[in-house]
């Protein structure tokens, strides 16, 4: 049976990473999550308060950066430190879109992610996976769901840890962040031409998930 190198493209909230993770699974695979290491990115430069373009790049290619699975996550470490726990609040998520649009910052990240991959057996969540990392990919899906939708399971995932959380801020936030991924010079957010299509407004994520399987299987299979 091959293993396979499976990309999951899409919009913020799609429910990629949940996804990726029951089939990561399911399949007896590693997960990669590229998202968490723009956002280690991100949070390195707020950390350090670096502004300049070409230093930020600089500082992303000599980034000591591991990335290790976890049982919830994966896992982002820095120079050895776990700063997994950093890179999914707001002020993060307010700045990563920036700094991800930066070239100097993907080409370090996509090599990265690149050497990760190459033994197969691995599914890679982010925007860029089918068009830019892994153009040959076994199983390229473009997974979305309606703004409000997607907004609406960002809010559940939250709420509990910011309550002061509002529906329709979240909703802004993913919609300027949309905008912003689809709209850079670099590796713009969009579907690879040979990927699945997958809306996933009107099913819950454990059907996205056993449909992705369904596919997987079949390609693991030779068909
Ligand atoms: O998947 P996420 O929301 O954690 O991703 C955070 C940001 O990182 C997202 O706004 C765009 C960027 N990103 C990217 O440009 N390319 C990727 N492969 C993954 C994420």
């Amino acid at each position: 049976m091959k293993k396979l190198a499976i990309a999951i493209d899409g919009p913020a909230g799609a429910g990629k990473s949940s996804v990726s993770k029951l089939l990561a699974k399911a399949l007896g695979y590693t997960y990669l999550d590229t998202g968490a290491m723009y956002r280690a990115v991100t949070y390195e430069v707020m950390k350090k308060g670096l502004t300049d373009k070409g230093e930020i790049a600089h500082m992303a290619e000599g980034l000591n950066m591991e990335v290790a699975p976890g049982e919830e996550s994966m896992h982002v470490l820095i120079d050895g430190e776990d700063i997994t726990a950093c890179l999914r609040t707001p002020e993060v998520s307010a700045r990563v879109s920036e700094i991800a649009a930066i070239g100097g910052v993907r080409t370090a990240m996509v090599t990265l992610q690149r050497k990760i991959a190459c033994k197969g057996g691995i599914i890679l969540d982010g925007r860029d996976i089918g068009t830019v990392v892994l153009p040959d990919a076994d199983l390229k899906i473009f997974l979305t769901a309606s703004v409000k939708k997607r907004a609406e399971r960002r809010f559940e995932e939250f709420r509990s840890k910011y309550p002061d959380i509002r529906l329709d801020e979240v909703e802004k936030e993913i919609e300027t962040r949309d905008w912003k991924d689809s709209h850079r010079e670099v590796s713009p957010l969009r579907p690879a031409e040979d990927a699945v299509l997958v809306d996933n407004s009107d099913i819950t994520l454990e059907e996205t998930a056993q449909l992705l399987m369904g596919m997987a299987e079949k390609k693991e299979n030779g068909n």
